[in-house]
């Protein structure tokens, strides 16, 4: 049996446990084996590049951040594109049968299983793996990777409190997430915010003044998390490039320095904000992916041996499980805003900045 594994999109801690679990488990269990990975995800699909990986290429990289195979963004809109008279896709398909696969492992987020789904479509053995620190793929409760920048998050937001509450400041800090506020939800209520502000939920300006204006009585200084996908209510309904309060072309791409700005003419408490940025994807996975990790890994592997394509291993109440591809892409699972967590964090006066 000859294996792929590709790593696609966004890095986060936890892909190479993932790539060593699936290494260990097909060398200890599968006869006749090959397996290869393809550096620089579908981009090196796309050019037909592969590398030869030996049993000890897999051993030692449990706890080592990023991705030993490289990864790249290839947007999922121009697979299908013609570039010189054949599409990405094509070529795609064509090099899995040139590199004489038997089975393809694309670890990625929501965009690589959209791909994912069309490479099974034309005929390709694929399993996926849910990766991402978003926590936004449908069908699993918890994506690898996650937990870990839940964890950097948080610790992040604890460091930045001490000079927060020193100063008597008001501090927003931006979290990654564009269409799920899973991150800025937990590591926001794991690191006692005040105030969270996600895409799910849409703010409103007047409602994020007056609750820290009010909370000054009882609090000298306010943590706002924000999510980099957060949304002024009025403009929700508005495509990205249509919303006045944040736009590209202006050079913003989040709302979050415009606000932090307005908080401060408006409550006058002194205002600033950071930008966790790319520190959230890296580092060594936490013990809890590391597990994840090796769960989900191995299971895949186990897929591969017993010939199931065409899905992608899933966290499930407790258990490791599968979903066909067909049935999970091109869908994402987003916050509640009327979920348990949400509520939770209502309940002990956190505020989502909202009437
Ligand atoms: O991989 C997910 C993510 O980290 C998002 O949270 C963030 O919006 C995006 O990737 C950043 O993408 P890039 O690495 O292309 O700048």
């Amino acid at each position: 049996m000859r294996i792929g594994i590709l790593t696609s999109g966004g890095d986060c801690a936890g892909l190479n446990a993932v790539i060593r679990a699936i290494g260990l488990y097909c060398y200890k269990n599968i006869q006749n084996l090959e397996i290869v990975g393809v550096p620089d995800g579908y981009g090196g699909l796309i050019r037909g590049d592969s590398l030869r990986m030996t049993e000890h290429d897999f051993s030692d990289i449990l706890d080592r951040g990023g991705t030993v195979l490289g990864t790249s963004r290839q947007p999922f809109k121009r697979m299908t594109v013609e570039e010189n008279g054949e599409s990405r896709l094509e070529k795609m398909c064509e090099n899995y049968k040139k590199l004489g696969l038997d089975c393809l492992f694309t670890l990625g987020g929501a965009g690589t299983h959209k791909t994912a789904a069309l490479l099974s479509f034309e005929g390709c053995n694929v399993i996926g793996l849910p990766k991402t620190i978003d926590n936004d793929i449908y069908g699993t409760d918890v994506t690898f990777g996650f937990q870990t920048a839940v964890e950097v998050v948080t610790d992040s937001i604890d460091r930045i409190k001490t000079t927060v509450a020193s100063h008597r400041r008001t501090m927003l800090v931006e979290i990654m997430g564009n269409k799920a506020g899973w991150l800025t939800l937990n590591s926001g209520i794991a690191a006692g915010a005040d105030m969270i502000i996600i895409p799910e939920i849409p703010f409103n300006i007047d409602a994020v003044c007056d609750f820290i204006s009010g909370s000054r009585k009882d609090k000298p200084y306010n943590i706002i998390a924000v999510a980099e996908g957060a949304t002024l209510d009025s403009e929700a309904a508005f495509k990205k490039s249509e919303r006045i309060f944040v736009r590209t072309d202006m050079g913003e791409t989040t709302v979050t320095r415009h606000l932090a700005e307005i908080i401060g003419e408006r409550t006058g408490t002194e205002t600033r904000y950071t930008v966790l940025g790319y520190l959230q994807r890296g580092g060594t996975p936490c013990a809890y992916d590391r597990l994840l990790c090796t769960r989900l890994g191995s299971f895949a592997a186990h897929l591969a041996k017993e010939g199931r394509f065409g899905v992608t291993a899933a966290a499930v109440g407790g258990e490791i499980t599968f979903n066909a591809l067909s049935d999970i892409a091109g869908k994402y699972k987003l916050v509640d805003p009327k979920g348990a967590t949400v509520r939770s964090a209502k309940d002990i006066g956190i505020s989502f900045g909202i009437k």
